[in-house]
């Protein structure tokens, strides 16, 4: 979740020379301790690389001064350039993605100032690098890179105090920008110092040892103690302590969070890709979504984090939802879920797009800010938006202690663990999850029935085994997937809720497979994309045996009248529906549940499609080109 970002920095303000993108999803790590550093750093920067990048570099406290090595590539390029005895017990490491530009090794960091006595790794942008940059080449100063970052190893070293925390802390005050940063000085052994703002920093605390990341993928191996720095503060790590102070010097109480999860999570285990883990892992990430929610008494959900008044919650006229990419998608199924649940007007919206037309916050509208890791700039800046017109934001985010959760004033974690692929698969289905338990904690207090909410209840409590069922018919998928990995376009179609599952359906297809994949309402069909329907061009129809099931079958019709095939998500066969069976080319057959949770158990088997399809054609099923985890960039 570091941010790391991209310079959007334009010709104008950067006369002298081409400012390079500055870190897309990039990651740091540190440590300080007793042991070899090296070996920490390395296996640090390995648990980073899900997040993307293209370079890799470290920095060492060593007898004859700081030792730094760093490589454009991938990490085992800069592993096999290291020396082979190479040792310190204090390092900093990083993993840069750039966005412009062509990353290389001056232009990987850690960056160091003239007289090499300084290391600092950085992510974010310095908005004012220009500036600085001109002031400090005219007292003398030489630059070695392109890059913004490296304006704050040479303003760091044109500051005069005893401590190097004192002197980051001087030299951040004349800093505008976003930094998660890591300074290490060959003058003051063990001493790391790190400072956040608008890029997440986590500490963490061994025994006689600390270490720090920019996600606690990167700590688990070593420690569960952690501690999350906010926006603003610096803290300064030696082995056996830290303290954190802020902007102003005023010392800095923190608390200690125990993570929950161990290293063998970030581990793929058996599996070949963490893609096809986190699938695998539905339904125990299910389970966790919906463990000590489920209120058999009034046959509704609870949720602890809301933090809203039932009288508040009721007060609200209409709900707007927001969010990036699959958090997006899942916000739109979400939608829909309120309004046909608790009956308030819902609509989700991408989060970045929001804050550009100027939105009209209004009093009477909850706002739901939707992100799997909590970082996403877009989705932060939407939160940041709406609270600064005076609107309420709570949040529905995976990553506990993330940014954008911090940010709300409550909302409801979706537990589904750390997710490690680059497409979200496990954290989509618990994230909409978390919308069914909203809608139905909305919908008891309003108009929703005993009835009815038991009837949710029990079709809730019967997805894990559903998707059980599913996954044990993954060697169907996979037939059905090698049939389809020959076509370069696809269209996905459903109606209303199918809608939303064809849309992830497509968005899983293109991000994991390259191919050409687009969802379109099935009612839609016949404006526009029937033109590009030909034996070459596939649709996969997302084909609940709902109230829509006969105008669905007429659009498949269409479609088969030009030659078009045709994959079925569907349910099982009954009276009335053969006719659909013969008419399509391949179907997927699900168990079928509530109407409300149908979507989850219809896009099951479009993750396994696609992860299939893309092991077909050869693709980077986990880290997809041009991809990052968490774009914590606008
Ligand atoms: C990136 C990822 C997507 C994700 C989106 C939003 O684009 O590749 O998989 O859906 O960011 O991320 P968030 O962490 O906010 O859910």
């Amino acid at each position: 979740m570091g941010i790391c970002s991209a310079s959007t920095f334009s010709a104008a303000n950067s006369p002298h020379y081409l400012w390079i993108g500055e870190n897309f999803m990039c990651g740091i790590v540190g440590y300080t301790g007793k042991q070899n550093a090296v070996p920490v750093l390395m296996q640090g920067l390995h648990r980073l690389e899900y997040r993307g990048y293209d370079s890799a570099g470290i920095a060492l406290q060593q007898k004859k001064g700081l030792g730094i090595h760093k490589r454009a590539g991938k990490i085992n390029v800069l592993e096999s350039s290291l020396p082979k005895r190479i040792k310190g017990n204090t390092g900093i490491g990083h993993t840069r993605w750039a966005t412009h530009g062509e990353p290389s090794d001056t232009n990987s960091h850690p960056h160091n100032n003239n007289d090499g006595t300084l290391a600092v790794i950085h992510n974010g942008i310095i908005e004012n690098a220009s500036q600085l940059r001109a002031r400090l080449e005219a007292h003398g100063v030489s630059f070695k890179s392109e890059t913004d970052s490296e304006v704050l190893v040479h303003l760091i070293a044109s500051t005069e105090a005893a401590s190097l925390i004192e002197r980051v802390r001087i030299a951040l005050t004349d800093v505008e920008g976003t930094y998660g940063l890591a300074v290490i000085d060959a003058a003051h052994p063990g001493v790391i110092v790190v400072a956040r703002n608008g890029s997440p920093v986590v500490l963490g605390i061994g025994d006689k040892e600390m270490l720090f990341a920019s996600d606690t993928s990167a700590l688990v191996r070593h420690t569960q103690q952690v501690v999350y720095l906010s926006d603003g503060e610096i803290a300064e790590l030696t082995p056996g302590a830290y303290r954190v102070i802020t902007l102003d010097a005023s010392p800095s109480q923190k608390k200690t969070t125990t993570i929950d999860w161990s290293a063998e999570t970030y581990d793929k285990g058996d599996y070949s890709h963490f893609t096809h883990k986190e699938i695998h892992e539905q339904p125990e990430s299910v389970l966790r979504a919906l463990r000590g929610r489920l209120d058999n008494k009034f046959q509704t959900a609870h949720l602890g984090g809301l933090n809203l008044q039932p009288r508040e919650l009721l007060g609200f006229r209409r709900i707007k939802v927001l969010g990036c990419g699959s958090a997006y998608i899942a916000g739109v199924l979400g939608a829909r879920t309120i309004e046909q649940l608790a009956r308030v007007p819902c609509d989700a919206e991408p989060a970045s797009e929001f804050r550009y037309r100027n939105p009209v916050i209004e009093s009477d509208t909850l706002y739901l800010a939707v992100s799997q890791s909590g970082e996403t700039f877009d989705t932060l800046a939407a939160v940041q938006e709406i609270q600064r017109k005076g609107g309420r934001v709570l949040g529905i985010v995976n990553v506990v202690g993330s940014s954008i959760a911090r940010a709300c004033e409550g909302g409801i974690y979706v537990h589904a663990g750390p997710e490690i692929a680059v497409v979200s698969t496990k954290t989509f289905v618990s994230t909409f999850l978390a919308f069914v338990l909203l809608s139905l904690h909305l919908g008891r207090m309003k108009d929703l029935s005993v009835a009815e909410g038991k009837n949710v209840l029990a079709a809730l409590n019967l997805i894990p085994q559903q998707i059980h069922s599913i996954l044990d018919a993954e060697p169907e998928i996979e037939r059905v997937a090698k049939k389809y990995a020959v076509f370069n376009n696809a269209y996905f179609v459903g109606r209303n809720l199918g809608l939303a599952v064809a849309m992830e359906g497509a968005l899983k297809l293109k991000e994991i497979s390259y191919i050409h994949a687009e969802a379109y309402p099935a009612s839609e069909l016949k404006h526009g994309p029937l033109a590009l329907v030909t034996p070459e061009t596939p649709t996969v129809f997302v084909l609940p045996d709902d109230e829509l099931i006969d105008k669905n079958i007429s659009s498949i019709e269409e479609i088969r009248t030009r030659k078009g095939p045709v994959l079925a998500i569907t349910h099982p066969p009954r009276e009335g529906t053969q006719q659909l069976f013969e008419l399509v080319d391949d179907t997927v057959i699900v168990p079928k549940s509530h109407p409300i949770l149908d979507p989850i158990l219809m896009l099951i088997p479009l993750q396994l499609l696609a992860y299939h399809i893309g092991l077909a054609r050869a693709c980077d099923v986990d880290q997809p080109r041009n991809l990052a985890k968490s774009v914590t960039v606008e």
